[in-house]
């Protein structure tokens, strides 16, 4: 059955896709900014503990179920442990919808950013905060920005068209495809990247900042922040791997190539920290001032145009071009794979036609993240909810979300052990790794996922409630 559904043609373009998926602006945007908002190297332990101990078997068991059922999300659930447990495929689902939301908005940033590095002038514009605000409030002003034409509903706009356009292609020949070329592509520019800040001024003390550990910034919000982004990261907790899993056919090794996953996007992850922590440093050098690196959301998006124009008009425009062009293209493999989500559930279950869910769903989607849009300022009731501590929309979104991803692995390891029985994880993993029934591996994923991670993701997901809603200051 899962031959008409389409097939990835083999272990390279599953593992590409699912790589892709995972490699995101989660790694470029949202990384580095955690890491800087939480003392740098303890957030680097904390999120490696995360996906060691948390991420890579919740990654196993999704794979493993997708490939078992050979269904959505919703339906594989459905088909495996009852129509009640379709429900929490149907709660991923949701989820992925909202995170595609917020998400192809902040892609529309860094699209707009590559097309204002390229094109526009705002190398020579020098105050980049100050540009950063102005340009996410640039919305409905196809005039304003330098006469460059657009604004972030266009850009926005453009980007869900390039992801429905791919995912209305169908496995093979859009969602792999696609993702063949980009990412090596991103490795190589991120790579050229680090090498140019580690010659900065004062880059050292970035790279320090980065990877030595001061333990006295060890906080609650560390943890908690570590584990959100770890789950977002690697695409886990709303059936993404599930639904990408439903592809693989029964030959391929599913351990394996989740160690693959998870070791290519912490790369990245680890790569970006490594580019922006000798820039952020460099910077607040040059500048005199020492609140760069907590600048939250705007990060990249201030310090690397600063980088940018240091390297003057014509290198600056190139560099800082391709990088935000890459930065999209990444961007890109993730909102393939959340648009994929919905469109395999509505597919599989309702059997609808794939080209009218993908281009229904996009224009739900897209309508659905124009709150977020407008919530960096432009419509104040927004930027400031009084329901969520004065916080904006967009990161009301991207934390109901964050939630929503650690509660879903949760009970899918519940899921696992209750309902489905860890004796048929084990024969879905042996398929493909003859090896695993004799492997410390089956130990420690039997351990993991009977125990550590329902437990600590259970405990971790209501502290992150708590905090969000409450704030643990009022609390612990
Ligand atoms: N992992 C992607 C990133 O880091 C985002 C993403 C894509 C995602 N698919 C997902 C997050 C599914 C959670 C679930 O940019």
């Amino acid at each position: 059955m899962s031959d008409n559904r389409g097939n990835f043609s083999g272990r390279i373009g599953f593992i590409l896709a699912a790589a892709g998926s995972a490699v995101g602006l989660g790694n470029i945007w949202r990384f580095p900014y955690l890491a800087g908002q939480n003392g740098g190297a303890v957030f680097l332990i904390v999120y490696l503990i995360c996906v060691f101990l948390l991420c890579y078997p919740v990654m196993i068991g999704e794979i493993a179920i997708g490939r078992a059922a050979g269904l959505d999300a919703s339906g594989s659930y459905s088909k495996l442990g009852g129509k009640r447990w379709g429900y929490l495929g149907m709660f991923g689902i949701i989820a992925g919808i909202f995170i595609l939301s917020f998400y192809n908005v902040v892609a529309g940033w860094a699209f707009g950013y590559f097309l204002h590095i390229s094109f526009g002038s705002l190398l020579s514009d020098g105050d980049f905060g100050a540009f950063f605000s102005t340009f996410v409030n640039d919305i409905f002003d196809p005039t304003s920005m330098q006469g460059l034409a657009g604004s972030n509903l266009i850009f926005s706009l453009l980007f869900m068209v390039a992801t429905a356009v791919i995912v209305a292609q169908g496995i093979q020949k859009g969602i792999e495809a696609a993702n063949k070329i980009m990412m090596p592509a991103l490795y190589v520019i991120l790579i050229s990247i680090i090498v140019y800040a580690l010659t900065l001024p004062n880059a050292m003390s970035g790279v320090e900042f980065y990877l030595v550990p001061d333990m006295s910034e060890l906080k609650w919000t560390t943890v908690l922040d570590g584990l959100k982004q770890a789950f977002f990261s690697l695409s886990l907790g709303m059936g993404a791997l599930i639904t990408y899993g439903s592809y693989l056919k029964k030959h391929e090794n599913i351990p394996g190539s989740a160690a693959i996953i998870s070791v290519a996007d912490t790369s990245v992850a680890f790569l970006a920290g490594l580019m922006v922590f000798p820039l952020v440093h460099f910077l607040q050098f040059k500048l005199g001032v020492d609140n760069v690196a907590t600048a939250g959301p705007p990060l990249i998006f201030i310090v690397l145009p600063q980088i940018f124009s240091e390297m003057g008009p014509i290198l600056g425009r190139f560099v800082g071009g391709s990088f935000f062009l890459l930065v999209c293209f990444a961007a890109l493999t993730s909102t393939i794979s959340l648009l994929e989500v919905p469109v395999a559930y509505l597919v599989d279950s309702k059997k609808m036609n794939r080209k009218t869910v993908v281009w229904g769903l996009a224009a739900l989607i897209f309508v659905l993240g124009l709150p977020s849009m407008v919530s960096q300022g432009m419509i104040p009731a927004l930027n400031k909810l009084t329901f969520y501590r004065g916080q904006d929309f967009l990161s009301f979104v991207a934390d109901m979300c964050d939630i929503s991803l650690t509660v879903g692995g949760c009970l899918m390891c519940v899921f696992i052990v209750k309902q489905w029985r860890i004796g048929n994880l084990d024969a879905e993993l042996t398929s493909g790794s003859p090896t695993y029934s004799t492997s410390f591996l089956k130990k420690y994923l039997h351990f993991t996922i009977g125990y550590v991670c329902p437990i600590l993701l259970g405990v971790l997901s209501i502290m992150v409630i708590l905090e969000k809603f409450i704030g643990l200051e009022n609390i612990l």
